[in-house]
């Protein structure tokens, strides 16, 4: 429909049609849903008047075709102009084929992958009538006390920009009206949610203007330039002012500066969350707050169902104000297609044939594999060979707890646990498998049993990690170790002195203090999806050579946090010539780098770096500067590296930070092969925000690193001259 059409509906539209429009409430209140009518606890405080119901504008956590189906044909029944419902899921890393988490994904650097796993996700969800995601979350993370961590894709913002756009490529696809195995996407959380202090989900986040725009916003823009047709406003409040009633994010930077005319809608709950905050007295000046600086739909609270009536009637708040919420929430139904065809994708036939489907499970598989980071392995320890006897020990040796938060709607039992994915590959007899111990509890008799089957074993495999409730929202933890059992049962394993591997099962950077200390080998798993067991069988055997990096530093201890690869120099750096100086930035007890640093893994192989060279040493605006470096695989077996690139800006007006990732190519070498691998460099690409927020390069010195992570790297230098054509 053209614009006109739709203001022209909005006109036809009462009062209390156009304030359903602006409410988004979960299936308990939809006739057809599974669970309707189970309005319990919260849900019974939201007072929604019963007049209102019909008119509510999207449900929040519908799926199936079945139950979609229904609740859209019952909806319309009572929808006098028959304006379809819209409805939005949380399918954050896959619909019913569940992907390793996104901190997994990213470590990955593979964007085709992250796309294609973002595609699938969208075609299980599309046939099973879900029109919009939450997703992707692109939320820049350097707090692993912060459980959330685990739905980003990590540290840098140039890295997270770059899954942003892959990620809504893969939702969104080209033609949103009409490819009706494709949806929305919706880019939360806006702004900031990533810093909130001590790590504590929901907490202040205190931060200039300009760090937002420098560290936190870019991922933003990059989804938004993608075509994200939604943002989602976050629970944390911003340099003071609660995010969903923060109206320089809203109005002033998404809408007037970022020309952004899609929907804005609160996350749950949070309108009503202005109260407690402290910025709003009651639930009407909640509302007022929010549609003010930009909320287009509150969901699930009742605000704006209880309240905005009576604001517009009294004159305290512009009608325009809700008619252009409207017009926006009508225009994106209209881009979904749904006023031609309100059931869109939803087709259970199709449903049967793709949700789950082998393909769909081969990619997860795929994905899960390429996620995974080697972060140790002595004496070549990995991969195993299938003539040994194994031991497979540890809370995670048989779980399906792998699938991680925001998996709500996958099957565990559908997961494929390590001890199944090992047992595809190696013959019974030789594989041994105990727990040895809880998660997070102790078993004397468990722990005995463990130990006696490493004693009969040749090589023994740690099962370790937290569970999904440990991760995700609201999963904020003070000690990032392994649970003291999980601890105890490596001791004791250790001590056996057989070849030891600890496979990973988190969400999150951990404190690795007693594991990576006393194994072999530790490989970083995640939480690794439906497919968890297979991949990571994969990995241990050598089907797959590990070519995952990690996107987020692992600090040496809690105590070091934030610690992250793109910090400032500060006016007293620690450097080898004043190691020992006392009156320096430094800790007494702790090194100031990570223990394992943004971009590191290694592989089953190792690649020699050589002639790294510019095409000048000499950048100007219209002249850009080629990078060439010679990657080798120098081992025996093929792999694939990343090779990144990072600058350095030596002076700026502002503090710069060491190094700034401007590049990586993930490149596939076989033995002895060489490869050299070019980057462009431009002037653009130094940009950055000034004190008053001016966004330009400087003229200077740089120094430009190659290599395979963000601590051992190949160093060159270039001037930028701003001056074209010099
Ligand atoms: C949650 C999360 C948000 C999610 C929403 C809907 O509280 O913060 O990421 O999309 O509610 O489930």
């Amino acid at each position: 429909m053209k614009v006109n059409q739709i203001k022209d509906l909005v006109s036809k539209m009462t009062l209390d049609e156009k304030i359903g429009q602006v409410i988004q409430l979960a299936t308990p209140f939809f006739k057809g849903a599974s669970d309707e009518g189970q309005i319990t606890g919260p849900m019974k405080e939201m007072h929604i008047p019963d007049h209102m119901l019909q008119h509510i504008g999207s449900v929040l956590g519908a799926s199936g075709a079945k139950e979609t189906r229904s609740i859209q044909e019952q909806y319309l029944q009572d929808s006098r102009l028959r304006i379809p419902l819209l409805i939005m899921s949380d399918i954050i890393h896959g619909y019913k084929t569940i992907f390793p988490v996104p901190l997994a994904i990213g470590s990955s650097w593979d964007l085709e992958l992250a796309e294609k796993s973002a595609t699938i996700a969208a075609k299980e969800a599309a046939v099973s009538g879900v029109h919009v995601t939450f997703a992707p979350m692109v939320d820049l993370v350097r707090d692993p006390r912060w459980g959330r961590v685990m739905e980003s894709t990590g540290e840098d913002s140039y890295l997270n920009s770059a899954f942003a756009k892959a990620q809504v490529r893969g939702f969104q696809g080209s033609d949103l009206k009409h490819d009706h195995e494709s949806v929305a996407s919706c880019v939360k959380h806006f702004a900031g949610y990533g810093a909130a202090e001590g790590g504590r989900d929901y907490n202040t986040v205190n931060m200039s203007e300009r760090e937002l725009r420098e560290s936190y916003l870019p991922a933003f823009k990059a989804a938004l330039e993608a075509g994200s047709k939604l943002v989602m406003t976050a629970f944390n409040t911003v340099d003071g002012i609660p995010a969903s009633a923060n109206k320089l994010l809203m109005r002033d930077l998404l809408r007037e500066e970022w020309n952004f005319d899609g929907v804005v809608i609160s996350d749950w709950g949070a309108v009503k969350e202005l109260i407690p905050h402290g910025v709003a007295s009651d639930e009407k000046e909640a509302a007022m707050k929010a549609i003010t600086a930009g909320v287009d739909i509150e969901m699930m609270t009742g605000c704006y169902a209880n309240h905005l009536q009576q604001l517009i009637e009294t004159n305290a708040m512009d009608v325009e104000l809700l008619n252009e919420a409207v017009i926006r929430i009508l225009q994106l139904k209209d881009e979904l297609g749904l006023f031609d065809d309100p059931y869109r994708g939803a087709d259970e036939k199709r449903e049967a044939e793709v949700v789950m489907c082998s393909a769909h499970r081969q990619a997860a598989r795929d994905i899960a594999a390429k996620s995974c980071v080697l972060l140790k392995n002595e004496q070549d320890v990995l991969p195993l060979a299938t003539t040994q006897k194994m031991a497979l020990l540890g809370p995670f040796a048989n779980s399906n707890d792998i699938l991680g938060p925001w998996s709500w709607l996958g099957d565990k039992n559908e997961a494929i646990p390590l001890d199944v994915g090992m047992r595809n590959q190696l013959p019974a007899s030789q594989l041994y498998v105990a727990n040895g111990c809880g998660v997070n509890k102790h078993c004397e008799q468990d722990l005995s049993k463990a130990i006696e089957l490493a004693k009969q074993s040749d090589v023994v495999v740690l099962a370790l990690g937290e569970s999904s409730e440990m991760s995700g929202e609201a999963g904020s933890r003070t000690n990032i170790q392994l649970p003291q059992a999980q601890l105890d049962l490596v001791a004791a394993i250790v001590k056996l002195g057989k070849p030891t591997v600890a496979v990973l099962f988190n969400g999150r950077p951990l404190d690795l203090h007693g594991v990576v200390d006393q194994v072999d080998a530790v490989l970083e798993a995640w939480y690794p999806g439906t497919e968890g067991g297979t991949a990571i069988a994969d990995i241990l055997f050598g089907n797959v050579n590990p070519s995952g990096k990690l996107t987020m530093s692992f600090p040496y201890n809690v105590g070091q946090i934030p610690v992250y690869y793109n910090s400032y120099n500060t006016g007293r750096p620690q450097g080898a010539i004043n190691a020992q100086e006392r009156y320096v930035s430094q800790y007494l007890d702790c090194p100031n780098e990570a223990l394992f640093p943004f971009g590191y893994g290694l592989s089953y192989t190792y690649f020699k770096y050589s002639d790294l060279e510019l095409s000048s040493d000499l950048m100007t605006p219209d002249k850009p500067i080629t990078v060439k470096v010679k990657v080798t695989n120098a081992g025996d077996v093929a792999g694939q590296e990343v090779v990144q690139l990072y600058i350095r800006d030596l002076v700026g007006e502002v503090v710069r930070p060491l190094k700034e990732l401007k590049g990586f190519q993930k490149i596939s070498l076989q033995p002895g092969e060489e490869r050299v691998v070019m980057f462009t460099l431009t002037e653009e690409q130094l940009r950055y925000h000034h004190a008053d927020l001016s966004y330009h390069s400087d003229e200077g010195r740089f120094d430009l690193y190659v290599g395979a992570n963000s601590q051992d790297v190949m160093t060159i230098s270039f001037n930028l001259h701003k001056t074209k054509g010099e």
